[in-house]
Parts: structure tokens; sequence; C-alpha cells
């Protein structure tokens, strides 16, 4: 018998998160589309379709063709994804969207990805492996705040495989994968087994980043109150699940994540790219 696989559609396909989102699908054996905008001339391989988010049109015309719509956006385009929403509306045939905000109302199933931190980017953010001669390592609060720090690619993987299951339509996954529940020093202090050096630690308080983020500029402000969340306060660890979230090892327990050490070993040998600007 043959299994139809749903055709994906993902935005932000181009950005740091949305190339790991293409590789997932892709290797998933779905039909992939991605969307790119019209501004960089060396993109185009067949599948993809160049115009612009306001050529409504057009878009729906594309949407027509696809069963999932991925969303990577970040917080500024909201906006832009209102007009994605409404194509969605008008194209009439997708049977699941992933969005992180400004779903709901639209009637169309959806599923809201709640992955905790990148782990990729948060170890390049915080330990800066491409520099080997670096030893001294910034901490934020004592350090002591436990947050997820998941492998953007089993992220990927995981939301590819929420974005088929009807279980997860109409609710909110959430990767707190346990293994990968660690604070800043512990993770300090694996680097520093891994790679045999030991970093400095230089503190900067709760007190010293809530001053901070109230003094800096658009869009670092927004950057510090996200690190103050995460390290200082907790924020993704310090709640229990409701009964209604959905817990992604839960759903997918023969899924093999990458564990933190896994992660840091990668470093080691091969580091993953750079993510920049992820929150303007
Ligand atoms: N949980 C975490 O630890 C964590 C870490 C980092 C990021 N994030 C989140 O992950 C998401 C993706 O971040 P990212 O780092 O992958 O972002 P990114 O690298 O800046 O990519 C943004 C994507 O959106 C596209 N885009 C930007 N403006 C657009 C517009 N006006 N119209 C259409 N497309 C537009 C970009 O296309 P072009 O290539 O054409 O510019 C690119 O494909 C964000 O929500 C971010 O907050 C989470």
């Amino acid at each position: 018998m043959r299994c139809e696989k749903s055709k994906i559609m993902i935005f932000g396909a181009t950005g740091y998160f949305g190339t790991y989102m293409v590789k997932a699908s892709a290797s998933s054996a779905h039909p992939t589309f991605v969307y790119v905008r019209p501004v960089k001339p060396h993109h185009p391989p067949s599948k993809t379709q160049l115009l612009k988010l306001d050529e409504h049109e057009k878009l729906v015309e594309v949407l027509r063709q696809v069963d999932i719509v991925i969303v990577t956006f970040g917080v500024p385009l909201i906006l832009e994804q209102m007009k994605i929403i409404r194509a969605m509306k008008e194209a009439g045939n997708i049977k699941k969207k992933l969005i992180r905000r400004a779903a709901e109302e639209s009637g169309i199933p959806y599923t809201f990805v709640s992955a905790n931190s990148f782990g990729a980017y948060f170890v390049n953010s915080l330990l800066h492996p491409y520099d080997q001669n670096l030893k001294k390592v910034t901490v934020y609060g004592t350090g002591e705040a436990k947050f997820g720090c998941n492998y953007e690619k089993d992220i990927a993987e995981y939301t590819v495989k929420a974005a088929t299951d009807e279980r997860a339509e109409n609710g909110l996954i959430i990767y707190r994968l346990p293994k990968n529940v660690i604070t800043q020093l512990d993770l300090i202090s694996r680097w520093e087994r891994k790679t045999g050096r030991t970093m400095e630690k230089t503190f900067i308080s709760d007190k010293e980043m809530v001053k901070l983020s109230q003094s800096s500029p658009f869009p670092e402000a927004v950057g510090i109150a996200i690190f103050h969340s995460i390290f200082v306060k907790g924020e993704q660890m310090n709640y229990e699940l409701k009964e209604d979230d959905l817990d992604a090892v839960e759903l997918y327990p023969d899924y093999d994540y990458t564990t933190v050490d896994q992660l840091l070993d990668i470093f080691v040998v091969d580091p993953p790219e750079r993510g920049v600007a992820a929150f303007q």
C-alpha cells in the first residue's frame, strides 16, 4: 500500500533554524517546499517559490499545493505571519500549521512548539567554542538555574513528527528532554573536562542584568531579557507541565535525541555553525 507523505512548506527556511527544519523535513521524505524572499539572486532550486508575502493571490496558489505549514519567524514578524494565516484560510486545504503565535483564531488545526534553548546556538553563545584560546566565560546570575539545552537537529526532527501527528493537533508540545536539563555551571564544567581547559568565570548578577536590559536599546534589550529569563530566573524549568501539555519524550519514546554531552562532543570535533541575530 502506498503511504502518501504530507507536503510541508517552511517559512523562515533560509534562516539559522529554518535550515535545520528543511533538512529534517526533507530527510523524513516529506515533499518539502521552502519560502524564499525575492531579494537574494543566488537562491532558487526547483521547488523554491520566489514571491512576496504581500502577493496574496500568489501565496494562496502556492499554499494550495501543500498540506502543512511550518513557520519559524521570530517576534518582529508577527504581521508577516498574519499574511500567511490569511492566505492559508483562503487556500482552505491546509491540514496543519506550526506557528508560534497568532494561530488559534484561524480555525486551521495548529501545533505550538516550545523548544526550550537551541543547544548549538547557546553552546556557541555561552562557551565560544570556536575560540580555542579563550580562558574566560560569562555566567549569567549564579549559574545554577536549570534550562533545556536541545540540539537544533532534534528540535527540527521532533517538530516534523509533531506536524504530522494527530495527537499534537491543537496542542502545545514541549521539548523538555531529561538528559538535556542542565545549569550553566554544569555546562561549563563538562566543557572544561572535554577540552582540558579551565575557564575563569565572570558573574553578571540578577540586578546587573535587569539594569542592563533597561539601559540597552532595542533589540539588544530583548536578548538580555531572554538571557535573564532563562539563566537567572530559570523560567524554562520552574513550572510543571499542565495536563494538556504534550511531552515530546512521552510522545516519541523511541526517538534517540542528542544529549548535552553528545552535543559537546560534536563541538569538540566539528562545531555547528553559529546563529546570529535570532531575537531581532
Ligand atoms: N529557543 C532558542 O534557543 C532560540 C534561539 C535562537 C532563535 N530562536 C527563535 O527561532 C526562530 C528563528 O530564528 P533564526 O535564528 O532562525 O532567525 P534568522 O536566522 O534571522 O532567520 C529568519 C528567517 O526569516 C526570514 N525573514 C525575515 N524577515 C522576513 C520578512 N519580512 N518576510 C519574509 N521572511 C522573512 C529570513 O529570510 P531571509 O533569509 O530572506 O532574510 C529567514 O529565513 C525565531 O523565532 C527565534 O526567536 C530560538
